[in-house]
């Protein structure tokens, strides 16, 4: 068997890819490491995936709104009557995962330069490379909190340059683009498809989906992962301009939101009651840990916070938190967030409290950061 599998050859470029690592999960202690929702999902999008169930024998497209369990039409005209736009200009995938996997296959070929501000969620990259692209990477400045500027886009962007990514709010550094930034950026590039990644924006004060109707090159992504608390179902969207949304139904894979996903998806669009609890839960305990954590936090706009735990290493504030239960992200796997960076999830006040009190006995150990602790 040995000699067989020597004789198959990967792609090159693949080779030189690392595996996406997730927020690591360790049982029994509070998972604050992959930006979920503190309470769950809602209710309804349970009840509809037990009762949708009976259902799973069949390809998605092919249900109706007779079974009360929707479709992916269904659930499309929903999200284009909340967001006010054409049901033709959305897309769906398996979590915004899935829908970058179509985008970067759509827009990058072998050569093509895609601008990628880091830190940043790491799979941008990963997808970039796959297809041959290049990523040119733009350091996010931490004395700015890591705001991207449209002028140091602008400077890197060649005539190869196919894609831009903004993350708002951003992963890990919590930080939204600011409109004059955006729109200097689409404006400046009009043949370079920009990115605005929205898979936290419920936890932001808005979102950029307005704007498409005026920039054909604008993409925007959302999830049901985060303050929908679906992460479990994959099921994400896109709003872009409606031919360009034609041409990325050629790229995507067929079926690749699942049925109970949609049923889900359509329930917990549905129970706005959900929604409002998660997000003015994380809101306000977001407030609470950045007014409590002892060490440097930054501002955040979405369901976690960033904290340079200085002068420990993230590796060092990571394993100290498991050894008191609790589980966090350390930073040093993000290219470009450097070796003191973790970033904790809002979680519900009793596990904010543990983190806390956690934190502060780190802080006071301070002076003995050079050994073990
Ligand atoms: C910025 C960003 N985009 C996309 C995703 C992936 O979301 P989904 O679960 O919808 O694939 C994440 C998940 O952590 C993220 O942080």
């Amino acid at each position: 068997m040995g000699t067989h599998v020597r004789a198959i050859k990967v792609r090159d470029v693949v080779e030189g890819i690392k595996e996406y690592k997730p927020g690591r999960w360790i049982e029994g202690a509070i998972k604050l490491s992959s930006n979920e929702n503190p309470l769950g999902p809602s209710q309804k999008a349970v009840e509809a995936v037990i009762r949708c169930a009976r259902l799973i024998s069949r390809y998605p497209e092919t249900l109706s709104s007779l079974d009360g369990c929707g479709c992916e039409a269904e659930l499309i005209q929903e999200l284009a009557g909340r967001l006010g736009v054409p049901p033709e200009g959305i897309v769906l995938g398996a979590g915004v995962d899935g829908v970058l996997d179509t985008l970067v296959k759509l827009f990058v070929e072998n050569g093509d330069e895609v601008v990628i501000p880091i830190p940043t969620f790491s799979l941008y990259e990963t997808l970039v490379r796959l297809m041959g692209g290049i990523p040119r990477f733009l350091q996010r400045d931490e004395q700015r909190n890591f705001e991207v500027a449209a002028t140091d886009v602008i400077e890197v962007t060649v005539q190869k340059t196919k894609l831009v990514f903004l993350s708002s709010p951003n992963n890990p550094t919590g930080d939204v683009v600011a409109e004059a930034e955006l729109r200097a950026i689409l404006e400046a590039l009009p043949s370079a498809a920009v990115v605005v990644d929205e898979a936290y924006v419920e936890f932001a004060e808005r979102s950029f989906v307005p704007l498409v109707r005026e920039y054909e090159n604008l993409i925007i992504t959302r999830t049901f992962s985060k303050a929908f608390g679906l992460a479990g179902l994959r099921v994400g969207y896109a709003v872009m301009d409606e031919n360009l949304a034609r041409e990325y139904k050629k790229v995507a894979i067929p079926f690749s939101v699942n049925a109970l996903g949609i049923a889900a998806a359509l329930a917990a669009l549905r129970d706005e009651e959900h929604l409002k609890r998660t997000v003015s839960l994380v809101k306000a305990e977001r407030a609470f840990l950045l007014e409590n954590i002892p060490f440097k936090t930054f501002p955040s706009h979405a369901n976690f916070v960033l904290v340079d735990v200085s002068p420990f290493t993230s590796k060092q504030a990571f394993e100290f938190l498991v050894e008191r239960g609790i589980v966090v992200r350390d930073c040093s796997s993000f290219r470009g967030a450097g070796t003191s960076l973790i970033r904790i999830s809002v979680g519900t006040h009793e596990q904010n409290l543990k983190v806390i009190d956690a934190l502060e006995s780190l802080y006071t150990r301070r002076r003995h950061a050079q050994d073990e602790y």
